[in-house]
């Protein structure tokens, strides 16, 4: 079977990385642009980081702010129309994920306007036409849109979270500069690392992972584990932030490339039926979901174990592996993940419609043990 891996053509790291934009751009030949950015990000003049660099050299740019978190069909509807009144020829998406994927669907839906009701964009939508550029700046340590070929928008209509996976989406320059990530509050910097974390694990254990995957989401772990308390700490130090920063980066890389299992599967239902941030989700279901594929995935959970820190000499393969699963719940309540349905507001009573669209999420089937609607329910009461 052949192999696929697609990469971004162009990335920068590092602090203050924001300010090769004006670079980019002239290179690009891009005259005007449609800025994407939510308004919370607005507020806590984050996005205005950005935007001064390209105030200071003159640059045009229209801002569309109208992107919540788990974003929507209508939301990217009315981007396209702001990106076509704008006149502009390219896309700065400066957010987390919510805000890239908005930014995506704009870029992708202005040159394939034939996908204009939005809803014929998911799973594998066959675009024939490139996104409008996208210029990325991650504001999130976790989603790793910046760098994949994903995007996840919610139909409103039938309350479902939609995975559109488009290779034309993928972002013409990713800027990844971790100091637009220092804003990012305490409890969204653990949830959107743990999103980062759980694809790395997810990436890592998922039916297509092979060799070169594997490379990336162990590097990922290992950064993960060693930065994200550092992170949530300690929000203004640049150790954490640019670990955190360059290994969701790492993580996404692999993730986008060869797919993730049922934590995303079951935690897309939460966001769409819930509202609930996509982090907190998948963190609360993380530890649990892994125990479910212990079976199948022993001895990959004994190198989690190991790349998390965990000394492993003198253990059996399976309390190696238990130990991986011990380490991520230990993680995930080191960082104030909340651990339980209950505390998000889910009910009993939700749990067979949160179930219904976990099994034809485009997400669970890449997961390595196959699984039941049933057995979903199940796993839902566990973490109630
Ligand atoms: N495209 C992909 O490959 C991919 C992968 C995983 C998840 N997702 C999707 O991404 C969305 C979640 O994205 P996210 O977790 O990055 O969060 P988000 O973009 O939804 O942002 C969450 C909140 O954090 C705020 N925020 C973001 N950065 C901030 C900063 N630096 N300072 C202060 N506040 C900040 C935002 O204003 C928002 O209120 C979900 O819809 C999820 O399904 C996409
Ligand atoms: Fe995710």
């Amino acid at each position: 079977m052949a192999q696929r891996f697609i990469l971004n053509e162009v990335s920068y790291f590092g602090a203050g990385c924001r300010k090769e934009l004006p670079e980019v751009l002239n290179r690009m030949g891009l005259k005007k642009a449609l800025v994407c950015s939510d308004k919370g990000l607005i507020k806590v003049g984050t996005t205005a980081k950005v935007t001064e660099v390209l105030d200071d050299v003159n640059f045009p740019y229209e801002i569309y702010s109208e992107i919540k978190p788990n974003p929507t069909v209508t939301n990217v509807k009315q981007g396209v129309e702001a990106f076509k009144a704008s006149g502009a020829d390219c896309i700065i998406a400066i957010g987390g994920g919510s805000s890239m994927d908005t930014a995506k669907g704009i870029g992708i839906v202005a040159n394939n306007p034939e996908f204009s009701d939005i809803v014929s964009l998911e799973g594998c939508a066959p675009t024939k036409k490139k996104s409008v550029p996208i210029i990325a700046l991650p504001t999130t340590a976790g989603t790793g849109a910046e760098v994949t070929i994903n995007y996840v928008i919610i139909d409103e209509e039938r309350q479902a979270k939609m995975v559109c996976v488009d290779p034309n989406d993928i972002p013409a320059v990713a800027i990844v500069d971790p100091e637009l990530m220092y804003s990012l509050p305490k409890g969204l910097t653990a949830a959107t690392g743990m999103d980062a974390l759980t694809h790395a694990i997810e990436g890592y254990i998922t039916k297509g992972a092979w060799v070169m995957s594997d490379m990336y989401e162990l590097q990922a772990i290992k950064m993960i584990a060693e930065n994200l308390p550092i992170a949530v700490d300690e929000p203004t130090n640049p150790v954490g932030r640019e670990g955190m920063a360059l290994a969701q980066y790492i993580a996404a890389q692999a993730f986008s490339n060869v797919g993730l299992g049922l934590v995303h599967g079951m935690a897309h239902p939460m966001g769409s039926l819930h509202d609930i941030p996509h982090g907190v989700a998948n963190a609360l279901l993380l530890p649990t979901i892994m125990e479910f594929n212990m079976p199948k995935c022993i001895e990959k959970f004994g190198i989690i174990a190991k790349t998390m820190g965990v000394n492993t000499d003198g253990m059996t393969p399976e309390e190696a592996a238990k130990a991986a699963v011990d380490a991520v719940k230990a993680l995930s309540i080191r960082v104030g993940i909340p651990q339980t349905l209950t505390e998000l507001g889910i009910k009993e009573e939700d749990i067979p419609a949160l179930a219904a669209q976990a099994i034809t999420d485009v997400c669970t089937p890449g997961n390595p043990r196959d699984v039941t609607e049933a057995e979903i329910v199940e796993l839902y009461k566990k973490v109630l």
